[in-house]
């Protein structure tokens, strides 16, 4: 047995120095010391056999051959532990020799979302809620719904997109719209504004675009009269260009509304006196309003004898150009970096 235990001990060491990675090392702690089949617990079972004399030497070389393993593989796992590690290190080194990498570039909002955000913020707080509606439009919402009738010029292929073998679908002219949408799903008494693209079929020039932004305005509820479309407009102008602002209200014919106007404010530049923005008239023209035609409330299921109610509808993208002084309305929708950046 001392033979076997000696044996046992020098062929373990030799494997111990050749083995080369953790699975190895497991692997023969398993084969040598494992508690059921290891070859040293097994060897150690055959101790009890042994006379009491042979069990003292024996049983102490064995402890010590035990022993002798152990370390060697603690030894050898250390090895093995380190030599991982610093190959980790290795591949974790930095060269500070090289270039650096670009910047990553963060990105922002248009300038439309800009103004769009700030408007949406500010009707919110007159208790608003704001909604949206397809692009891609009947002609019923469009047009027939809010009292467009179907001789009128606004239906007209010069200045509508058509869908190709949908002639009941339009590319949405105007936010208009959404106005009888929202009426037929909320129903009266309503506070809504719809920021949203419209399209035209325009020849586009540095104020003419076939993609533009409005945004429209509706309030229904009982007892409403101009002076409360005044009043709301007026808020939002003030909100826009300064409390100094002022609003003038002229008569202009839309078809949704009676009467219709045609919303000016103090020019934010000259503060009236005329300027270059303004085209020395010191008045600019940034929205068309007035009190819903009834026909328009019926198209939305809403009695017009028990409420009324206004809608505007503002130019957004004049607005945007206003506020940061843009002369050519195409390098909105441009997708160019580089009018893009200034924002
Ligand atoms: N839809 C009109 C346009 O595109 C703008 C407008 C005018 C909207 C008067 C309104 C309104 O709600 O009352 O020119």
């Amino acid at each position: 047995m001392k033979d076997k235990l000696q044996k046992l001990k020098s062929e373990a060491l030799a494997v111990i120095k050749a083995i080369k990675d953790d699975a190895g090392l497991v692997d023969l702690e398993n084969r040598l010391l494992g508690r059921k089949a290891g070859e040293l617990t097994e060897l150690m079972k055959g101790l009890k056999d042994l006379s009491d004399e042979e069990k003292r030497t024996v049983g102490q070389l064995a402890n010590e051959v035990k022993k002798e393993i152990e370390e060697e593989l603690a030894v050898k796992k250390n090895e093995l532990w380190e030599k991982n590690s610093s190959g980790e290190l290795e591949k974790e080194t930095v060269d500070i020799s090289q270039p650096a990498l670009p910047s990553q570039e963060c990105g922002h909002f248009h300038p439309n979302s800009i103004v769009q955000k700030d408007l949406e913020d500010f009707f919110v707080s007159m208790g608003f809620k704001i909604l949206d509606g397809p692009e891609l439009e009947s002609d019923y919402y469009n047009f027939a719904a809010v009292n467009i009738p179907a001789d009128h010029p606004a239906r007209d292929m010069q200045d509508t997109f058509y869908i190709k073998d949908h002639s009941d679908w339009v590319m949405r002219t105007h936010t208009s719209s959404v106005q009888v949408r929202a009426m037929q799903k909320y129903g009266a008494p309503l506070r809504m504004i719809v920021p949203g693209k419209c399209f035209r079929n325009e020849s586009t020039d540095a104020r003419h675009e076939h993609t533009f932004y409005q945004l429209e305005g509706v309030v229904v509820d009982k007892n409403i009269t101009l002076a409360h479309m005044k009043g709301v407009l007026e808020a939002v102008a003030k909100h826009l260009y300064g409390s100094e602002t002022k609003v003038r209200l002229r008569p202009k014919f839309y078809p949704f509304v009676e009467p219709g106007v045609n919303g000016e404010v103090t020019c934010f530049l000259c503060g009236g006196k005329g300027c270059r923005v303004c085209k020395y008239t010191g008045w600019m023209e940034i929205f068309g309003a007035g009190m819903i035609h009834p026909n328009v409330l019926k198209e939305g299921n809403i009695d017009s004898m028990k409420y009324q109610g206004f809608a505007f509808g503002f130019g957004l993208t004049r607005l945007v150009m206003l506020k940061y002084n843009i002369d050519d309305i195409r390098f909105l929708e441009s997708g160019d970096l580089r009018f893009i950046k200034q924002f």
